[in-house]
């Protein structure tokens, strides 16, 4: 791993050596290169290119796909990436019988210079570690989470739009238990796989502020539940309350705790910040909310300005009082996918609140922006460089 550019080659691609073309039929291959010491092994199919500018979230798909074994016996075998495709149907497995699987969502975006450099894959990789280890699935080293980011990232960057418009790679790296087996119990075969998509706006349409339901019937997780862990499950189990939301004109759902049904956790795809007067308040990290990459960022982004910044509970009961009292209130989604989103209006069975102005999210969403295209300096240190 760590293998240097090929000297010749300016997206450190190597020149083809022959490590042996297997594949058959529809992932018919090119003779394999390596990237940053990772086999790589071209398809000889590229699909079309969608257009940039109208690309909206996870609709494409690139060419390759990186993959990984991990075998409870002897490990991690290394990693390699070849055309998507590749067949991989475990029907038997864990991961989708038992949903023994778990995944990050991470961005990789292109500078006016033409760079492409991903966000923050260190804190990604963590963040990978902890959901796998909930689940008892083996952990991906940092090094190599990084690593294989990057390396698909070069691979496939001609797939990279341009960051106007939001403009991102989308970076889906996943953990899945591979094993065949009926029985329940940890898995001894898993692979990690990373698929990208070109990306820009999460929302379809015109741009507008959310109007988000406050879910009172159905709850997204409890104390000592997965609530924390980045698992397909947890937004399986959102589906049903975000179709009901979405019927009745809503874009998304907020999570409420599972015992009173009455204090903000997080909504559908994204958490949950508000600006109370000059206060930011989020709800804190005790297991039952994922710990978000790009709510953690805004938080660092705002106590680096020196706003005021809570992270404790916050009730429907104190919004609507704040409301009532004439406070100045913003609330806005984060997350990789949704960036920074406002949210017009919060409303449950019973009342309903307003944001009454929108100050702190057009700036945070400036900021991560300017960071991200490479036009403002990157501070924290949250770029690097594929
Ligand atoms: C993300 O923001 O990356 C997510 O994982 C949210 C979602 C689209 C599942």
């Amino acid at each position: 791993m760590g293998e240097p550019p090929h000297p010749a080659d300016k997206t450190g691609i190597s020149a083809h050596v022959s490590i042996g073309d297997t594949l058959t039929s529809r992932n018919q291959v090119h003779a394999s290169a390596s990237v940053l010491g990772i086999p790589f092994i071209r398809t000889m199919m590229p699909r079309p290119r969608p257009a940039d500018g109208r690309l909206g979230f996870g609709r494409y798909l690139t060419d390759h796909v990186l993959v990984a074994e991990h075998e409870a016996a002897t490990g991690w075998h290394p990693p390699r990436i070849v055309p998507a495709g590749t067949p991989h149907a475990e029907y038997a497995s864990a991961a989708i019988q038992y949903g023994l699987s778990v995944f990050e969502g991470l961005k990789a975006f292109k500078s006016d210079r033409g760079e492409i450099r991903i966000f923050r894959p260190d804190a990604h990789a963590r963040r990978l570690e902890a959901s796998a280890k909930r689940f008892c699935m083996p952990e991906v080293p940092v090094e190599m989470f990084i690593n294989s980011v990057r390396a698909i990232v070069r691979a496939e960057a001609d797939w990279c739009p341009p960051h106007t418009g939001g403009g991102a790679l989308y970076i889906r790296p996943t953990l899945h238990a591979s094993e065949a087996f009926l029985g329940v119990r940890p898995a001894a075969q898993h692979v990690f796989s990373i698929i990208l998509s070109p990306v820009d706006s999460y929302w379809d349409g015109e741009a507008h502020k959310l109007r988000l339901w406050a879910e009172r019937e159905f709850t997204r997780a409890a104390q000592g539940g997965v609530g924390a862990a980045k698992t397909g499950g947890n937004y399986a189990s959102s589906m049903l309350a975000a179709k009901r939301a979405k019927e009745h004109g809503f874009d998304q759902v907020m999570w409420l705790d599972a015992i009173k049904h009455e204090y903000l956790e997080e909504a559908g795809t994204m958490n949950v910040l508000v600006r109370i007067g000059d206060t930011v308040v989020t709800p804190p990290l005790e297991g039952t909310i994922l710990p978000g990459i790009t709510r953690d960022s805004c938080l660092t982004l705002l106590r680096s300005w020196g706003i005021r910044v809570e992270e404790r509970r916050i009730s429907l009961t104190e919004l609507a009082e704040s409301a009532r009292a004439g406070k100045d209130i913003e609330m806005w989604g984060s997350g990789t996918a949704a960036v920074i989103s406002p949210i017009g209006e919060l409303v449950w069975d019973g009342g309903s609140v307003k944001a009454t102005s929108s100050s702190i999210a057009p700036r945070l969403k400036a900021a991560l922006d300017g960071i991200q295209s490479g036009r403002a300096a990157d501070p924290f240190g949250w770029l690097i460089p594929t």
